[in-house]
């Protein structure tokens, strides 16, 4: 099917398998109190749940004596699995709109990892929007009236689009490669199997607000990748430092790319087939730390500053407690991984991804 339904007991987008494109925004809300807020989450979760149908952002389109409600540019295109997800992040919780009391404790401020080159109009966000679908203007037009709805209560803080390969390229749904030339996502764990998604994404008990049950948090890191460089690293180094092997995906010493990671396999002079200091290594966290990746790439043209591209990957994963997954991972990989060579973390996000609404509902209504 075309349509992923919007309403449910979590936000569509999620564990919905990945579109082909993203845009993604984060909003700093101008909104006077709490009751523009919630106007605001109201306007959003119609017009969202709209979109995510493939109809237009509201039904005034034919006066010509006022703009139309819909901007137009997705008037007749299939609604391409449109997913709209809500995050909020830790600044929503500030003294502004009376909530500072509710913030989670897992709505943390990331630690600073090493090697982070982070810029501040690249992070974070009052509020963050993750459109996905399988076109990229259908993703566009949905970011773009969320905007214009905004209008008066938030502004846009940051904008990053960003894709993989499409089902139209490669009909079977192979695993994607990313810019490195690296099958990407082949261990995410399969969170359609409902007990790993309550594992591994879903928020619930603990010292996690109720308002949070069945929410998720979303982690947003943009990586830029140091393309030139690793285009002159030669084959034997790329694989090493994932790995695994680029034609196949397989781990090294391995065959097929959905065999098991054996970190414990050793070559014939006593070396572990996988460098420990290799990504997969690292990331492995003994199998008993996992988190569910849904990043694309971007590429925004080139850096003028020095003429290379500026183009790596939007990393985007939710876990149901960034204390206990994705912080603990990343400081082993910032800490060590062959691929820091490569890459640079120069923007980051976290947001409590609130649960998913009952149609007449609002995104947010658990909370406000
Ligand atoms: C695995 C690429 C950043 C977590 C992999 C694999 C590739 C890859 C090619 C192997 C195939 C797979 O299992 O998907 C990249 C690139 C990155 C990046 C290019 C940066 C530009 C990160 C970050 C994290 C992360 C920031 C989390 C903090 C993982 C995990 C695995 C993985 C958990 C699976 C490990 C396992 O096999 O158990 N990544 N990754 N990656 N990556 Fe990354």
């Amino acid at each position: 099917g075309k349509v992923v339904p919007f309403y449910g007991e979590h936000q569509a987008g999620i564990i919905t398998p990945m579109q082909d494109f993203i845009c993604m925004g984060a909003f700093d809300l101008t909104a006077k109190n709490l009751g523009e807020v919630r106007e605001l989450f109201t306007r959003w979760t119609e017009a969202a749940a709209r979109m995510s149908q493939g109809q237009g952002a509201g039904d005034n389109n034919s006066s010509p004596l006022v703009p139309p409600d819909d901007t137009g540019e997705a008037e007749g295109l299939n609604p391409s699995r449109t997913t709209i997800t809500f995050g909020l992040g830790a600044s929503f919780f500030d003294e502004r709109y009376g909530l500072s009391g509710q913030r989670p404790a897992a709505l943390v401020d990331l630690p600073r990892f090493k090697g982070d080159a982070l810029l501040s109009e690249w992070s974070g966000g009052d509020v963050a929007v993750q459109v996905c679908a399988d076109d990229p203007q259908v993703a566009f037009h949905a970011i773009r009236n969320l905007i214009r709805i905004a209008r008066g209560k938030a502004v846009l803080r940051w904008l990053q689009e960003g894709f993989q390969r499409t089902g139209a390229a490669d009909p079977q749904g192979s695993t994607p490669r990313n810019l490195l030339g690296f099958k990407d996502g082949t261990n995410n764990p399969d969170v359609q199997d409902a007990a790993a998604a309550k594992e591994i994404v879903w928020t619930e008990g603990g010292d996690h607000p109720s308002w949070m049950t069945g929410g998720s948090y979303l982690v947003m890191r943009r990586i830029r990748m140091r393309i030139e460089v690793w285009d002159r690293t030669t084959l034997g180094e790329q694989e090493a430092t994932f790995g695994r092997h680029r034609a196949t995906g397989a781990p090294l010493g391995g065959r097929t790319e959905f065999e098991p990671l054996d970190l414990a396999k050793k070559d014939a002079a006593g070396k572990p087939m996988i460098p420990a200091d290799s990504h997969v290594a690292l990331a492995n966290m003994e199998g008993k730390v996992k988190i569910l990746r849904r990043g694309y790439s971007y590429s925004n043209g080139i850096d003028l500053k020095t003429g290379q591209l500026d183009a790596g990957l939007l990393f985007l994963c939710y876990n149901r407690d960034p204390r206990e997954q994705f912080i603990p991972m990343q400081m082993r990989l910032a800490a060590a991984d062959k691929l820091n060579e490569y890459i640079v973390h120069v923007g980051s996000g976290l947001y409590a991804c609130l649960p998913g609404v009952k149609p007449g509902g609002y995104i947010g209504s658990t909370l406000f």
